[in-house]
């Protein structure tokens, strides 16, 4: 090692290789019916003289999920967010995605499909110039991992302070008693997206102090949108990375890559080499790179718990009944995509983290109560099963993990304390509100400046925190630029239980507090509905994707 020269420098791209081993499936023409045809895998259409007109995956695109049949065959519909796909179009009626067809043939009467696998290498001159070097992984909180390459320490997704999503998050386990001072000493910070649990920013007004220019990498995208907020809180050395490039860490064996979510969200991993030891992280991210990622690695992470979202337990259009079968198939689609990543990436160790939080606020108890998460425990009990050579980290018992030519992970005995009742309670009693008048100029102006259309109108309820509406409501219609109305709440209620036409609807009943500092700093409108701060009801039940986007990765600062 030379020291702290951690400079970035471009050292090239992966090749992509197809594996020999690819997925074939087999379906019988004879046994399917004309017209359209969900299999296991795939959903078969054939034409009326039974000749095969496409075949697409199952797989929802938005995060996994598996698209069922809904009204006569006409869409499918993805049980998890609600996301729809229209079978005639082949593409998702709630957001600007297309699905894709894939290529198969006819043999013996049988449809076959190929499906390559594909893995990313890192180019020869690199993996010929590697040493062997012990790497050395910290649990440090949620999705906080510190990883040292000798005296290079990189810190990722730093919540460490306090809780986030406008009080809705709050640690579990806590994180360790040296947390900042390990990052406040990195030598460099990843960021993977503008979540608060991964971009805080009470925390980072803490690096910001003493460190304003720390060399702090973001994924690249194209809305910029992990990039203003850190320029905006006052980072000096702010490094977009393009994705898949790989950059060299100054003269030291380290090499980083990020790579982008495979869906249409700001979101992102990280691949880390020292050496011959290499770690991915694939943090929140759905089918990262499309699961085309490096292949036998020696550390793996990825989120495990399910939960972190509003939905369902936030949707008041669902029945309790509806939520919990909805709540079961999420847990299932995280276990599957967990599967997924260690199928692709066949790692020595893997690690469940990014999921270690809790609605720990009093007002949050029916959240808490039925928001019910994937445990680790189970986790690493099925990948035992299925995969036993893959050695499974507890992050919780087990924080200080060594990678070199075995794999050993122990407690580093740090303190975690807990966070009691009165801390959360100062964080409440903080919240703050205007008065009436300055709230209700402050959101007119808001949707006035906010250059949205879309095909829907927004019912908003400012609310207490047990979601009682105040006085006052809005009705925002984005089909013409900021027509926004102000009138009772009631009133805005029975409009839109009233409202017939066939366009979009979307209710929002939203604590006020927490709307008054989205709105009064420009924040995202997912701190709003993943910290729970929202009972939402839509018509027609799909996800407004261009809504939630906008108004969270691009009207934001
Ligand atoms: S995984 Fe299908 S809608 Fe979210």
């Amino acid at each position: 090692m030379d020291g702290k020269d951690i400079k970035l420098r471009l050292a090239g791209s992966f090749t992509s290789i197809n594996d020999s081993n690819n997925s074939q499936y087999f379906y019988d023409i004879d046994s399917l019916n004309s017209g359209i045809n969900f299999l296991d895998e795939h959903i078969i259409k054939l034409s009326d003289d039974r000749q095969v007109d496409w075949v697409v995956s199952r797989i929802c695109d938005h995060a996994s999920g598996t698209l069922e049949p809904c009204k006569n065959n006409r869409y499918a519909e993805c049980p998890l967010h609600g996301w729809k796909l229209d079978l005639d179009k082949l593409s998702y009626s709630n957001v600007n995605v297309t699905k894709k067809k894939l290529s198969f043939e006819i043999s013996n009467r049988q449809v076959v499909i190929h499906q390559p696998k594909t893995h990313l290498k890192l180019p020869e001159n690199i993996l010929s110039g590697q040493q062997e070097q012990d790497l050395i992984i910290r649990f440090l909180s949620h999705a906080c991992l510190l990883f040292t390459c000798d005296s290079i320490n990189i810190i990722t997704d730093p919540w460490i302070l306090g809780p986030c999503f406008l009080n809705g998050w709050w640690h579990d386990p806590a994180p360790s008693s040296d947390a900042l001072d390990q990052l406040l000493n990195a030598d460099l910070v990843y960021i993977s997206h503008n979540h608060p649990d991964h971009m805080h920013e009470g925390t980072l007004l803490k690096l910001l102090d003493q460190r304003p220019d720390i060399p702090i990498v973001i994924p690249d995208f194209k809305t910029r949108s992990a990039e203003r907020p850190l320029r905006n809180l006052g980072f000096t050395n702010i490094i977009p990375l393009a994705f898949n490039q790989i950059h060299k860490l100054g003269n030291n064996d380290i090499y980083i890559s990020v790579l982008k979510s495979g869906d249409f969200r700001d979101d992102s991993g990280i691949y880390l080499s020292y050496g011959k030891k290499q770690a991915l992280i694939s943090v929140d991210s759905s089918s990262l790179n499309h699961y085309v990622l490096p292949t036998d690695i020696d550390f793996l992470a990825t989120s495990f718990a399910a939960g972190a979202s509003g939905h369902p337990w936030c949707f008041d259009h669902y029945s309790e009944d509806e939520k919990l079968k909805i709540t079961h198939n999420r847990h299932l689609s995280v276990k599957k995509s967990i599967f997924q990543y260690i199928e692709t990436c066949n790692p020595r160790s893997y690690m469940p983290y990014a999921g270690y939080f809790s609605e720990a606020a009093s007002r949050d108890e029916y959240i808490k109560k039925n928001n019910i998460k994937n445990l680790q425990q189970t986790i690493a009990e099925e990948i035992h099963t299925s995969h036993p050579d893959v050695k499974t980290i507890n992050p919780v018992d087990t924080d200080r993990i060594t990678i070199s030519s075995t794999i050993t992970a122990i407690s580093s005995d740090i303190l975690r304390p807990v966070i009691g009742k009165n801390e959360i309670d100062s964080y409440l009693d903080s919240e703050q509100m205007p008065n009436e008048e300055v709230f209700t100029n402050a959101i007119q102006q808001y949707f006035l400046n906010c250059q949205f259309q879309d095909n829907l109108t927004l019912y908003l309820l400012p609310c207490e925190s047990d979601f009682t509406p105040l006085e006052k409501g809005f009705i925002v219609d984005f089909h013409k630029l900021a027509n926004t109305s102000i009138m009772q709440c009631e009133d805005v209620q029975f409009k839109y239980n009233n409202e017939q036409s066939s366009h979009r609807q979307l209710c929002i009943k939203v604590r006020a507090a927490s709307l008054w500092h989205v709105i009064q700093h420009h924040k995202s409108w997912e701190e709003l509905s993943i910290g729970f701060h929202c009972r939402i009801h839509r018509k027609p039940d799909i996800y407004n994707s261009d809504f939630w986007y906008h108004f969270s990765n691009v009207y934001i600062k």
